[in-house]
């Protein structure tokens, strides 16, 4: 199925040069919506996943679902202040801008093994910055996996040794 019809591209969004993929008007479509999160959970099916981290904000609203349909557990990866508990950070660059992401340091248990979860997967720091906290905590990251890869822009190349699966490829 061809889930790009539902996805909005917005050219120099935030900034001139970045053509923005807008994933809210899938989320919007009830339908496509689950559909979408049922293929990706179908793409990671033969991985033996005891839980997701996904980083906010929009990896919350891939990773909790997939989480909740295949019977596992969800772990929030923040941003910096935001978690209330002790935290372990990691300090990362975006596609426009920086940031540090942090999460609970009892959220991931020694062994355990994580599929990481977000919409989209552009330079790759978010994701490599997840991979180093659950890392850092003794998970073993299983893979990652996200509803659109920018291609173009090589994110995988930062996560060697992760299995990257999407459902939408873009230039
Ligand atoms: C966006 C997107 C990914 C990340 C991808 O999140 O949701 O998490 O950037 O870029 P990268 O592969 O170059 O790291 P953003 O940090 O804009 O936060 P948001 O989800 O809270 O909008």
């Amino acid at each position: 199925m061809d889930y790009k019809q539902y996805i909005r591209v917005i050219p120099d969004f935030p900034q001139p040069g970045i053509s923005f993929k807008d994933i809210t008007t899938l989320l919007q479509d009830g339908e496509n919506y689950k559909k979408a999160i049922n293929e990706l959970k179908e793409m990671v099916s033969a991985l033996n996943i005891d839980v997701i981290a996904g980083p906010e904000a929009r990896g919350f609203v891939v990773g909790a679902p997939l989480a909740y349909a295949l019977g596992v557990g969800f772990v929030p990866i923040r941003k910096s202040g935001k978690l209330p508990y002790e935290t372990i950070e990691v300090g990362y660059d975006l596609e426009y801008g920086k940031d540090r992401l942090a999460m609970h340091t009892d959220a991931i248990k020694k062994g355990q093994n994580v599929l990481i979860a977000d919409d989209l997967l552009a330079t790759g720091g978010t994701i490599s910055s997840s991979v180093d906290l659950v890392k850092q905590l003794g998970g073993n990251v299983v893979g990652a996996a996200f509803l659109i890869e920018l291609t173009a822009l090589n994110g995988r190349a930062k996560l060697p040794g992760v299995e990257v699966f999407s459902l939408m490829t873009y230039e």
